[in-house]
């Protein structure tokens, strides 16, 4: 009894990341013996540059806690990463590093004031962090086919109903290259997002993880940054980002925020460093050394980016097309290494197999087709919302390389210097999930 009640309302809420999950459902088919294409997480595999790892094996001995905001060096090259990748000037007092950008955005909704807007979809974290935060979540909606493209009238028309609904809308994030529809937003959209914020005095949340990750070779260059006029106090924008995606590191955890120069930002900071110190303390070390050398501009570390991004581009380019070819509703990636396709052209055929929600069809598609990925749900979709957003799921690319370790580092260099050559390249794993997907359709047409 005396135990009972023992968790905060806050925290009953939070249930196990259905990434997290996916991983379990694949393992237990796999320990039933069958085969299982994973296309359910989204964890960047190829081999770590080799410079940025030889700097992480040299730090292996550094155990002391290294500064709060970071270490100095790695503010530094962060900082000049993103001037330039910009084209604007941030200075190294703007960026905190912590252990992950998940950490950052957990600290961001936690400390800040007011309810968010956010776009439907958008990756998994962000919900259970917001409500967690106690406060309240407003989705806008997106185009019908890219799930991603946000106009002034969906902006316009969740502002209001926040408001209608007694809200307090104050913060908004956006996420681009998306995770989990693989898009890109315009310069015309980001001009329109961060003008919306301006009049409505809402801070701007721009999550750039996969910024590197842009198929095009020019997107990378745009942030919402590059639309707001500096020591503007009536606009504000934090951008955050990390090692995770662009350099394969995830379990590294460097993450990073960059907060405007203005008297807010510094405020922001003041609060964040108080909260990190309070929380974690700081990022890993020899982590921040190896990060250093990772966002470094030399001709190295931009050659080892272009190579990420070529091949991510096309294998995550060959997997929408192949979906496209099967008749899903599906848009064309533009970056990080997820489609997002609707198996709504399905549906009825679906129905009777009892198949009617995205988490039903992810489940179906693993247990009968020995296929994991992501439901829409997970995302914030409405199984019962617009026609546009049911029946998706999302699938990620960056499993569909290397069996395991050893492949990764006796094959993974190569492959992506040939990716960058624009070669032919040979991804067995890739014509694999082809030839299950295109197995599962069959089977859809047959119910
Ligand atoms: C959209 C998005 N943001 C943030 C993160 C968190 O990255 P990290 O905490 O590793 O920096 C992820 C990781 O999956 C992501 O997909």
């Amino acid at each position: 009894m005396a135990f009972e009640n023992l968790i905060v309302p806050g925290a009953s809420h939070l249930q196990l990341s259905p990434t997290l999950a996916i991983n379990e459902a694949v393992e237990s088919v796999r320990a039933r013996g069958r085969k299982v294409v994973h296309l359910g997480f989204g964890e960047a595999t190829f081999p770590i540059q080799e410079d940025v790892l030889k700097v992480h094996e040299e730090y292996s001995r550094s155990t002391s806690y290294m500064p709060v905001a970071g270490l100095m060096s790695l503010r530094q090259s962060i900082a000049m990463f993103n001037s330039e990748r910009l084209g604007v000037r941030i200075n190294p007092e703007q960026i905190i590093v912590a252990p992950g950008s998940k950490a950052l955005l957990f600290a961001l909704f936690d400390v800040l004031r007011g309810d968010v807007l956010l776009p439907r979809p958008s990756w998994v974290s962000y919900e259970p962090q917001i409500r967690h935060a106690n406060k309240r979540l407003f989705w806008i909606e997106t185009d019908e086919e890219d799930r991603h493209n946000i106009t002034k009238q969906a902006l316009e028309d969740t502002y209001n109903k926040a408001l209608e609904e007694g809200g307090n809308p104050r913060i908004m994030l956006i996420n681009s290259p998306s995770n989990p529809t693989g898009q890109t937003y315009t310069a015309t959209t980001l001009d329109i997002i961060v003008e919306f914020c301006k009049v409505k005095h809402i801070l701007l949340i721009s999550d750039e993880i996969y910024s590197d990750i842009s198929f095009d070779g020019v997107s990378q260059m745009q942030s919402p940054l590059k639309y707001v006029t500096h020591d503007d106090p009536s606009t504000s924008v934090i951008v955050t980002g990390g090692l995770s995606k662009t350099y394969s590191a995830g379990g590294w955890r460097v993450g990073y925020a960059i907060v405007p120069r203005s008297a807010a930002g510094s405020k922001i900071m003041q609060v964040l460093l108080a909260y990190a110190s309070e929380c974690w303390s700081a990022a890993s070390s020899p982590s921040q050394y190896a990060a250093v050398e990772a966002f470094s501009t030399s001709k190295h570390m931009n050659h080892y980016r272009n190579c990420i991004r070529m091949l991510h581009a096309h294998c995550t380019t060959r997997l929408y097309e192949c979906l496209r070819d099967l008749g899903l509703r599906v848009a064309k990636p533009s970056g990080a290494f997820y489609v997002y396709p609707s198996f709504q052209p399905y549906a009825e055929l679906l129905a009777k197999a009892g198949v009617r929600t995205s988490s039903e069809l992810s489940t179906w598609l693993i247990t009968e087709c020995g296929i994991a990925s992501l439901p829409g749900s997970a995302f914030g979709e409405d199984d019962e919302g617009s026609e546009g957003g049911r029946l998706r799921l999302r699938m990620a690319t960056s499993y569909l390389y290397f069996k395991d370790q050893e492949e990764r580092y006796r094959l993974g260099y190569e492959l992506l210097d040939e990716a960058a050559a624009g070669k032919d390249l040979q991804l067995p794993m890739l014509d694999e999930a082809i030839s299950a997907l295109t197995a599962a359709v069959e089977k859809i047409k047959s119910i």
